[in-house]
Parts: structure tokens; C-alpha cells; sequence
């Protein structure tokens, strides 16, 4: 018995010790110490065939080598399990002395900045931000603005419907300007008024380097006692001067919109030819098609039958609006040649003007 369980213990120490694994060890375990199966075990159960002296001795020898095994087999358990946190923690090792990645801050779009500007600008003077949705009404986009159903002005302006309708029946619109909004704000308080806003603006039509189907306006309206054409060119003139600084030169024309009368707009000379309409004196410029102009906003004096559409009496007071093309403006400015680059989100155009 005793060379029995010299045995035991050699065996199961070398088989211990070929082990390589924890599933390894544990098949190790139940064959020498399984409680059902294990070689040492059976000893123990077999004792009752054994003498009163003998079974003392037996199990006394038994029970210590099942504590030096049992140890044994805990010790290299412990020594795997270690092994393997610490390759495990050395595949994750962070260096601390690395330098930290750079998320570089982004900054805002050069349109953004750009209404942040203008709105400062017009701030300055007194007028006030308002907002207006993007999902109009026929009647705010077109026949309060003295654009009636059927009428010819209508086809200076084509849009996009939505298949929703307003409370008139009329299917629902993306605006084409901003000057919904001046609808909105005059029959939601009386005069004065003095309000800019800005927002996107939606035009069903083909698109060139100076021409988007989605752009931004920024639209103004003035209202108040006598307030006159002379205010008008001022305020613009005003703006003009901040914006572009002296060296563009800006002149105002006759233009038709139906909501004013006078109507005007304003052109900024071309960034590109200087304004000659030819690039080194020699090709048309095709940014200003050759006539050394650009046209940024149209403007005027607020047409009476507006004045009563939304309420106003023109016997009382007068106003002035404007509507401004931001991306025109920023192009002019920033001498950008084509206006889709705004809309591409090209991190390598966006990119130059933070
Ligand atoms: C209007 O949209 C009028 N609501 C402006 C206005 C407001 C007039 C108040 C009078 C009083 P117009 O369609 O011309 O007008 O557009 C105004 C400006 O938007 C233009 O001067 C131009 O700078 C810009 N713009 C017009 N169409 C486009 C386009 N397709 N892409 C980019 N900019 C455009």
C-alpha cells in the first residue's frame, strides 16, 4: 500500500507537472483526487479491507499526501492563472510618456460665421434677430407678399412642395426667401419694427457656380413713421462698408420684386476680374458672366398692399426690406469661385477659412 501510494504521488507530480493548461490540470486532479474516480480516493474507500493497524497507517499517509497534492495542484493553478494576467495586462500596457492624440477643435461654417457677423452688424443699428420655419404657407411665401395665385411673378420663384396641406388647402412649401418672415413679424406686433433673420431657402431651379437650389438669406425690414429710400441706402450703404470694406465698390439698381415699390438691388463688383469683366484683360469672367458685377441682395420700399395685407395702414407708416444671398456675399469676400463648395462639407475647402 505504502508503494502504492508512492506511486500516486509520482505519477500524478510528473503528469502535474506536463500540464499546460487550466482544463489541463483539472483532468489531472479528478484522476488522482476525484472523489469518484481519483487513484487516491479509491485508496481511501478500500480501507475497511485492511487491518485496524494498517488502515491507521494507510490512512494517516493518504490524508497527508492528498493535503501535499492538493497544495500542489493549487500552487500551479495560482502560478497559470498568474502567467496569464500578466500577459494579458502586458498586451494592454499603456505608455503614459506617449503624446495624447489631437482632436483638433472644429470651428464654425464660413456661412455661420458669416450671418454671426452680418447680424452683428445690423445689431449694431438696431435691428433684432427673429427666426422663421423653413415649411411655409403659400400665403405667407407668396400672396400677402403681392405674389397672387396665377400671377407672373410667380415664375420668378419655383419651389419645392411638400405633400402636406395648410389650413387654406393649399399644399405647404420650402420658403424661397426670407421674406415670409416679414409677413409673420408684422401681423404679430404692431409698428415699429426693426428686425433681421436668417435661414436657409429653397429654389427649384438648375445650378451653376453662382446659382444653389438650397442657399441662405438674410433678410431685413424696417417699418415706421417716414421712413424713406434715403434710409434704405444708408442702412445698406452701412452694411456694405462694414462687410466688404472700401476697396469693393457697390451700386444699386432698379429691380422688380412685388412686396416693394421702389425696388432696387444691390451689386458688389466681381471678386475675380476686379470688376473689368475680363480676366487678365483677355477672357470673359465667368463668375460675374462679363459685366464685372455681382448681385448680392434685393431691397426696396415695403409696397403698400403688403403694409395692408398684414394688417398696417401705409397712410401711417412706411418701410423698407432688404434680402440678402449669403453665400454671394462670402463668395465676393472670400473670392470663393463656385457656390456648391458650401454645401459639400470638403473638410479641405471648409478647412481654409477657420
Ligand atoms: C429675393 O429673394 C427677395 N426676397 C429679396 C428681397 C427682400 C427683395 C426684401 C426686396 C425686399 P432674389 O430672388 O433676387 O430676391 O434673391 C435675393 C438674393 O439671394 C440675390 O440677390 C442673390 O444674392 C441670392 N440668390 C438668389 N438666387 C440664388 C441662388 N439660386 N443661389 C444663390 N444665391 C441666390
Amino acid at each position: 500500500m505504502g508503494m502504492d501510494l508512492q506511486e500516486i504521488e509520482r505519477d500524478a507530480l510528473a503528469e502535474l507537472d506536463r500540464s499546460a493548461s487550466l482544463p489541463e490540470i483539472d483532468a489531472v486532479y479528478t484522476r488522482y483526487l476525484g472523489r469518484k474516480e481519483g487513484r487516491l480516493s479509491g485508496i481511501l474507500r478500500n480501507l475497511s479491507a485492511l487491518s485496524d493497524d494498517e488502515k491507521k497507517r494507510v490512512g494517516q499517509e493518504a490524508n497527508k499526501l492528498r493535503t501535499v497534492l492538493e497544495e500542489r495542484f493549487a500552487a500551479k493553478q495560482k502560478s497559470l492563472k498568474d502567467a496569464a494576467l500578466d500577459s494579458a495586462v502586458a498586451g494592454q500596457r499603456v505608455d503614459l510618456s506617449l503624446p495624447g492624440t489631437f482632436f483638433g477643435r472644429g470651428n464654425a461654417h464660413p456661412i455661420l460665421e458669416t450671418i454671426r457677423e452680418i447680424a452683428d452688424i445690423f445689431g449694431n443699428i438696431g435691428f433684432r434677430m427673429v427666426e422663421g420655419p423653413e415649411i411655409e404657407t403659400d400665403k405667407n411665401n407668396f400672396t400677402d407678399l403681392n405674389i397672387p395665385e396665377n400671377h407672373p411673378a410667380r415664375d420668378m420663384q419655383d419651389t419645392f412642395y411638400i405633400d402636406r396641406k395648410s389650413d387654406d388647402g393649399k399644399p405647404l412649401l420650402l420658403r424661397t426667401h426670407t421674406s415670409p418672415v416679414q409677413v409673420r413679424i408684422m401681423k404679430s406686433m404692431p409698428p415699429p419694427v426693426r428686425i433681421i433673420s436668417a435661414g436657409r431657402v429653397f429654389r427649384h431651379e438648375a445650378t451653376d457656380a453662382t446659382h444653389a437650389a438650397i442657399f441662405h438669406q438674410i433678410e431685413g425690414l424696417a417699418v415706421d413713421e417716414n421712413l424713406s429710400f434715403a434710409d434704405l441706402k444708408g442702412t445698406l450703404a452701412h452694411f456694405a462698408e462694414s462687410y466688404f470694406g472700401p476697396k469693393t465698390k457697390v451700386r444699386f439698381s432698379p429691380s422688380y420684386f412685388p412686396f416693394v415699390e421702389p425696388g432696387a438691388q444691390m451689386d458688389a463688383s466681381c471678386f475675380l476680374c476686379g470688376g473689368s469683366g475680363r480676366i487678365n484683360g483677355e477672357v470673359p469672367c465667368n463668375i460675374c458672366k462679363a459685366t464685372g458685377w455681382i448681385e448680392v441682395l434685393g431691397a426696396g420700399m415695403v409696397n403698400p398692399q403688403v403694409l395692408r395685407n398684414v394688417g398696417y395702414d401705409p397712410e401711417e407708416v412706411s418701410g423698407f426690406a432688404f434680402g440678402i444671398g449669403v453665400e454671394r456675399i462670402v463668395m465676393t469676400r472670400l473670392q470663393v469661385r463656385d457656390i456648391r463648395l458650401f454645401l459639400d462639407s470638403d473638410l479641405r475647402f471648409l478647412e481654409q477659412f477657420s
